[in-house]
């Protein structure tokens, strides 16, 4: 597979000091907000005993583990192990990270040494992510209008007035994500609606 920066989330729902699930192509992250704003993805996987650093917790500008506290800097090496309070932890103890970024309000991930930047969505504003339980083949076979692979985008009429859409979409273990975007100073509860129902429609392609 390909790789290529993958929207793993928006904006709006990684307030700072939050650390939340994300994936990359197979790939379970840890998506994460320092207490200034710092945004970073690491391998989902505790070095010391693999358990999930997105069930961790964020202090000040470090990630600490759930299961014994172990503490992760910026960088994604250990910085303190509780058991060993005077112990300066090994380098070798690191935890894996990709490249993250933030743009047009959506979250961006590819691999550490990925080339080039995201897609640009900026004649567009975040709305909301949803989940779906199909595929994009499905979501575009239940509106037509839609076209694009990853980025999926339509001029559609919702009510009274032609909206834009955008639906970035994300494959992830539990299913399909799509995050939506909706062109500047759009009804947003309307669009919002849309594509709830876009979810309804396509979902019954698969059913039917
Ligand atoms: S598994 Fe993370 S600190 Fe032990």
């Amino acid at each position: 597979m390909t790789p290529r920066w993958i929207a793993t989330g928006l904006s709006q729902d990684l307030p700072k000091a939050v650390v939340m699930a994300g994936h990359w192509q197979g790939h379970d992250l840890a998506v994460w907000r320092s207490a200034t704003g710092r945004l970073q993805a690491w391998n989902d996987r505790c070095p010391h005993r693999g358990m999930r650093l997105s069930h961790g917790f964020v202090r000040g500008e470090t990630l600490a583990c759930i299961y014994h506290g172990w503490v992760y800097g910026a960088d994604g090496g250990c910085k303190h192990i509780p058991a060993h309070p005077a112990l300066t932890p090994p380098a070798t103890i690191t935890v894996a990270s990709f490249a993250c970024v933030e743009q047009d309000g959506v979250i961006w991930v590819a691999p550490a040494d990925m080339a080039g930047a995201p897609p640009v969505l900026s004649d567009l504003q975040p709305l909301r992510s949803i989940s779906l339980t199909c595929d994009v083949a499905a979501v575009l076979a239940a509106e037509p209008a839609l076209q694009g692979q990853d980025i999926l985008r339509a001029t559609v009429q919702i009510g009274e007035q032609g909206q834009q859409v955008c639906l970035v979409a994300q494959e992830g273990p539990a299913g399909l994500t799509l995050h939506a975007l909706c062109g500047v100073g759009a009804d947003k509860v309307a669009v919002s609606r849309w594509v709830e129902d876009l979810r309804r429609r396509a979902e019954m392609k698969v059913a039917a």
